[in-house]
């Protein structure tokens, strides 16, 4: 049997007020629509910009539909985020260039560099590290995006100081 929204209790599963107003909103909105968990993740994915654990926990119980299916729908499309976007994007270009000129070495580094995996974002919501297909500068490879900037040549003994500039 399923449970509302509001049978959900918010101190065990630790949503802030907004973000929960904003899923009770979907919900109730979209409670009886076909395919209501995959209409339910896009629009929080829309609204909210990510499916974080938490909010996966609380639709999970007011869908009454398993955790594991709607972390299973989650990491099937690439659409969705589990964390926030942080200020700064970091996109690493793993282009055929970039990739055979260094690509692989620089995602280790800035892993390493920022303390987090692809994917993720840093604990100070600073930087967002991902990786992306050629964004057409091949002649600069390896290059690394941050946000719309271009950096080509990029050398993995540079990168904290490039950090820096965003800090
Ligand atoms: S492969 Fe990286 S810019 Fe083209």
């Amino acid at each position: 049997m399923s449970v509302t929204a509001d049978q959900v209790t918010s101190d065990s599963i630790a949503l802030i007020p907004e973000e929960q107003e904003v899923l009770d909103r979907i919900i109730t909105e979209n409670r009886d629509r076909p395919g209501v968990t995959m209409v339910v993740l896009t629009l929080t994915q829309e609204q909210l910009g990510y499916v974080s654990p938490p909010m996966q926990a609380y639709i999970s119980g007011a869908l009454g539909v398993p955790l594991s299916h709607i972390y299973g729908v989650l990491t099937f499309y690439s659409f969705f985020r589990m964390s926030p976007i942080g200020r700064h994007k970091i996109n690493i270009c793993m282009g055929t260039a970039c990739y055979v000129r260094g690509g692989p070495t620089l995602v280790d580094k800035y892993q390493q560099v920022l303390d987090i995996k692809l994917g993720e974002t840093t604990a100070d919501n600073r930087f967002t590290l991902e990786i992306c297909r050629c964004v057409g500068a091949c002649s600069q490879a390896p290059v690394v995006m941050i946000d719309d900037n271009a950096i080509g040549r990029v050398k993995p003994q540079d990168i904290a100081k490039t950090l820096r500039d965003y800090a």
